[in-house]
């Protein structure tokens, strides 16, 4: 088997040469299902970064409803199951899906295919929270405007938002994927009717690279 984030790297630059940003994802999937390759993202933890943040936040979801994008294995799901949301989780691609479901048969968590470019209406304002961990930056520049419009919109009023994504400095664009975040980047989140609770630049152990953790949050409505 070839190196996991060389062959994820190779199939991406596949489908952005035929201007398709997202299937690449699928093949992937399909691929590690019938056990020919390694997804590189697949920890089977949840993200550690989450884990501490609801922690600090004494998060409990006391039965409210929350979504999970990009929710590749399910990792994050089943962890915001377990703080006592109900979950649903989404990832583009139907093979995530069928896999995640093998993984955990009696979950609570609702596992759906949905592309975050044409979520159902009635995912509009409606999750008190909402986790995104590693979606954007697995996505092109040209479409990071949208993807986090898009995202912004599934948070209902009252309800918060947690980001986890790579930092980047300013300057080039580097060759992705990923497509890590500047501070420019984490920004947009706020352009969409979202205040910033907290925004946090963590460097990761080799002091070169490091992670943004941010909190949004949509005021109740009145
Ligand atoms: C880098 S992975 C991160 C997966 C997971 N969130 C994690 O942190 O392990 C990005 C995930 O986003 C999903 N994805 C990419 N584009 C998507 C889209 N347009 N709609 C829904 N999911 C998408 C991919 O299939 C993949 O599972």
């Amino acid at each position: 088997m070839s190196d996991p984030d060389q062959h994820a790297r190779a199939l991406a630059a596949e489908a952005a040469a035929n201007n398709d940003a997202t299937g690449w994802f699928e093949r992937l999937y399909a691929e590690a299902e019938a056990g020919t390759a390694a997804v590189p993202w697949d920890s089977r933890v949840p993200h550690p970064l989450l884990v501490e943040w609801a922690d600090a936040v004494e998060l409990h979801g006391h039965g409210e409803p929350a979504l999970v994008i990009g929710c590749g294995y399910g990792d994050d799901a089943e962890f915001a199951a377990a703080r006592g949301f109900e979950v649903t989780a989404f990832d583009v691609s139907p093979s995530a899906i069928a896999g995640v479901r093998a993984r955990f048969p009696g979950s609570a968590v609702h596992y759906v295919a949905a592309d975050l470019f044409e979520l159902p209406e009635a995912w509009r304002q409606a999750y008190q929270l909402v986790v995104e961990i590693f979606t954007v930056q697995a996505l092109p520049v040209r479409l990071r405007e949208a993807a986090v419009a898009a995202i912004c919109e599934t948070v209902a009023p009252g309800g918060r938002l947690i980001v986890i994504q790579r930092w980047r400095p300013d300057g080039p664009v580097p060759e992705g994927p990923p497509w890590p975040l500047t501070r420019a980047d984490i920004e947009l989140f706020t352009a969409n009717g979202l205040t910033a609770e907290q925004v946090e630049m963590l460097p990761d152990a080799d002091g070169v690279s490091a992670r943004w953790r941010a909190e949004f949050r949509r005021d109740a409505a009145r």
